[in-house]
C-alpha cells in the first residue's frame, strides 16, 4: 500500500490497550525483535497510552500525544481495547470509541482479516473434518471507516403526543460510492493474486446502501477480467462459511456485517485468537489481532498471542515490504502448533509467554517449521 520510498528505520507506534492486550503484543515484540535480528530490519518502538489505561490517565482513551505519534509513525502495533471497568462510560471517553478514532485519523478504511487454518492444523477446527479437510484459507477485506459505526447517531427524546412517545435511538448507515469503490478495489487486487474468486457480501434485498453497494462492485468488475466476482446476502455468507469454508477465496463487505462474519472466522478456524488483521489506506498501517481484550481470561497467562504475532507477519509483508520475513512468521507459527504447542483456547496448556518464546526460537533458525 505504501507509495513512498521505503525508510531504512521503521518508527513502530505500540499501543498495548486492555486486557490480553498487552499480554499478547509482548509476544509479538518479542517475536519482532528474533525477527529484525534474523532478517536484518531496523526499527524502533514507542509505547503509548491507548484505550481504557489511556482513560485512566488522561481521562481520555486516544489523548492528543498518542494521536500525534501515531500519525507520525510508520505502523501501528495494537493489542485491544475495552473492558467491563469502562463499559459505563459516555460513548466519547470509551476505550473503544478511541479505537475508531484511531482508524479513522489513520485513513485505514480496508481491514484485511485473513481467515487461515493449514490442513495440517485441520483438527484445531470444531468443523467436522471432510468439511475442513483442505483446510481453509479466507481473507475477508471489512470496510472500516464507513457504516453505522460512523454515521450520524442519536437519542431520540420521548416526545407527547407521538404515537411511540418512549425513549428511541438511532444510527445512520450512509455509504458513498467512493468509499465503497476504493476498498472494492483492494479486494479486486486481493482476489487477482489469490485464486481470483471474490464474494461480495451485502443485504441487496432490505437496504439501499447495500443495492448501492452491489451496483458499485458490479461496476468494477469489468476492470478486473481475472476476477470472478459472486454477490451474497450478508446471512447466507454466515450459513455458507460454516457449512463449506473452502467455496471462499476473498470476501468483500461492509464495517458491520464485516466484523460479524470475521467472529464466525474465528469460530472456523478453532479460535478468534489466531486472527490477525491490518487496517490499511493511509500512510500508516494498523496491526492488530481481531480479537477483543477478553477480559475472562487477561492477566493468567492465557491468551493466544498467535493473532498478534500473525499481525506482525503482515506488517512485514504490507509496510515493510518484507515477504521473506512475513512467511518466516507465518511458518513458525503454524509449525508450533504442528508441533502440538497450543493455548488453552485451543485445548492445550502452552501459556502466552511460552508461545511467544517458541514462535520466537523458530523465526530465530532454533525450531523446525515445516
Ligand atoms: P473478545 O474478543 O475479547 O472475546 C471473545 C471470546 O474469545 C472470549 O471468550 C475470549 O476469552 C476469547 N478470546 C479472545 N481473544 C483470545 C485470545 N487471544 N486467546 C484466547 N481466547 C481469546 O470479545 P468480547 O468478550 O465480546 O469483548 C471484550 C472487550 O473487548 C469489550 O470491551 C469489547 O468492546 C472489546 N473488543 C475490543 C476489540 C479490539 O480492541 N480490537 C475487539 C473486540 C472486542
Ligand atoms: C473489532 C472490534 C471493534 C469493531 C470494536 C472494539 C469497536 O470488535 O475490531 O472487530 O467493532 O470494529
Ligand atoms: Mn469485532
Amino acid at each position: 500500500m505504501r507509495t513512498e520510498a521505503t525508510p531504512r528505520s521503521f518508527r513502530i507506534a505500540v499501543l498495548a490497550g486492555d486486557g490480553v492486550g498487552p499480554e499478547v503484543v509482548a509476544e509479538a515484540l518479542k517475536v519482532l525483535r528474533a525477527a529484525a535480528g534474523s532478517f536484518g530490519l531496523d526499527y524502533s518502538l514507542e509505547e503509548l497510552p491507548f484505550g481504557g489505561v489511556a482513560v485512566d490517565q488522561t481521562g481520555l482513551p486516544f489523548p492528543p500525544g498518542t494521536r500525534r505519534a501515531c500519525l507520525e509513525a510508520d505502523v501501528v502495533l495494537m493489542g485491544a481495547v475495552g473492558g467491563p471497568g469502562y463499559d459505563r462510560l459516555p460513548a466519547e471517553l470509551r476505550p473503544e470509541r478511541g479505537l475508531l478514532d484511531l482508524r479513522q485519523a489513520l485513513g485505514a478504511f480496508a481491514n484485511v482479516r485473513p481467515v487461515r487454518l493449514p490442513a495440517s492444523l485441520a483438527r484445531l477446527s470444531p468443523l467436522r473434518p471432510e468439511v475442513v479437510a483442505h483446510g481453509v484459507d479466507i481473507v475477508f477485506v471489512r470496510e472500516l471507516t464507513g457504516g453505522l459505526y460512523f454515521g450520524p447517531k442519536r437519542l431520540i427524546p420521548p416526545e407527547k403526543g407521538r404515537p411511540d412517545d418512549e425513549l428511541a435511538a438511532e444510527d445512520v448507515m450512509r455509504y458513498s460510492v467512493r468509499e465503497i469503490r476504493r476498498v472494492a478495489e483492494v479486494a479486486f487486487r486481493l482476489a487477482a493474486a489469490r485464486a481470483g474468486r471474490l464474494t461480495s457480501v451485502d443485504k441487496e434485498n432490505v437496504l439501499v446502501t447495500s443495492r448501492l453497494w452491489r451496483e458499485t462492485v458490479s461496476a468494477l468488475a469489468p476492470s478486473f477480467p481475472e476476477v470472478r466476482l459472486r454477490h451474497l446476502y450478508a446471512d447466507n455468507c454466515g450459513l455458507q462459511l460454516v457449512r463449506d469454508p473452502g467455496q471462499f477465496d476473498v470476501i468483500v463487505t461492509e464495517n458491520t456485517f464485516g466484523d460479524i462474519l470475521t467472529d464466525i472466522g474465528g469460530a472456523i478456524v478453532g479460535s478468534l485468537g489466531l486472527l490477525p488483521s491490518a487496517s490499511l489506506g493511509g500512510r500508516t498501517g494498523l496491526y492488530e489481532p481481531v480479537h477483543g481484550s477478553a477480559p475472562d481470561i487477561a492477566g493468567r497467562g492465557l491468551a493466544n498471542p498467535a493473532g498478534a504475532i500473525l499481525g506482525l507477519a503482515m506488517m512485514a509483508r504490507y509496510s515493510f515490504d518484507r515477504e521473506d520475513m512475513a512467511q518466516a512468521i507465518d511458518s513458525a507459527v503454524t509449525g508450533v502448533l504442528e508441533a502440538g504447542h497450543l493455548p488453552a483456547d485451543l485445548g492445550g496448556a502452552t501459556g502466552t509467554e511460552r508461545f511467544g518464546d517458541l514462535v520466537a526460537a523458530a523465526v530465530s533458525g532454533g525450531l523446525p517449521t515445516a
